[in-house]
């Protein structure tokens, strides 16, 4: 058993806000393991390596630094060759990106070495969709949090108005495909572990669903 508490889950379930309050309250780092495919994409652009090699991406990956430290605004942020990527991270085409680069093993083998490096004796909070399933399948506490992709849809409009991409019914039914091609890839499928604890916060609110998490960690972590 290792001490780290896994959040996986679909995109616009609330798993980041999730995981970034447990960390912010628990007082113990936060791993957004999506920001580390991001700066593989990143770095891969910088350094006029295609998306789509997968033995350079590899290669790549062998010489870069990747670790997670506090930010001058307190939270715990992906520190990558040197400088704090930050909001370029975000942009669309680098999610673009990151998801090109998260289908290669190669890629996924020399993150989840990283990964499983970033473990100790101290607590962490790792963020993800294969956390509980590939790289810490022994970790103390695995959540897998979902919604249904109406209210997943309805989440991402009043997040991004416009740039959701359409309308209520066409982004729920975007999310439906998106889940469907992710749970059925032959890599690393989006997929809770046998023993996640599988919450389904459609009718949650996100107050509702932290607090559920807290109360399961707490006497442990604190
Ligand atoms: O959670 P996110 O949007 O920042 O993730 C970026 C991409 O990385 C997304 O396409 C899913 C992928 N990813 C993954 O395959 N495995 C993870 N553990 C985390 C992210």
């Amino acid at each position: 058993m290792v001490n780290v508490i896994a959040i996986d889950g679909p995109s616009a379930s609330g798993k980041s806000t999730l995981a970034k309050t447990l960390s912010e309250k628990l007082h113990i780092p936060y791993i957004n393991t999506g920001s580390m495919f991001r700066a593989t994409a990143l770095a891969a652009q910088n350094r006029g390596i295609s998306w789509d090699d997968e033995a350079a991406l590899q290669a790549m990956l062998r010489t870069l630094s990747m670790e997670y430290r506090e930010s001058a605004a307190g939270g715990f942020e992906l520190f990558c060759d040197g400088e704090f990527p930050g909001e370029k991270l975000r942009t669309a085409e680098i999610a673009a990106g990151a998801s090109k680069v998260a289908v290669y093993p190669a890629v996924r083998e020399e993150l989840k070495n990283l990964q499983r490096k970033m473990s100790s004796d101290n607590w962490i909070v790792m963020e993800g969709r294969d956390i509980g399933t590939v790289i810490f399948p022994d970790a103390a506490y695995k959540f897998f949090i979902t919604a249904s992709p109406l209210e997943r849809a309805r989440r991402r409009l009043a997040q991004e108005g416009d740039k959701a991409g359409g309308t209520l019914e066409e982004v729920a039914a975007a999310i439906a495909k998106r889940d469907e091609q992710d749970s059925n890839r032959p890599v690393a499928p989006l997929k809770p572990a046998n023993d996640a604890d599988l919450v389904d916060n459609s009718n949650m609110t996100l107050e509702e669903t932290f607090n559920y998490l807290y109360n399961k960690v707490k006497d442990a972590v604190l």
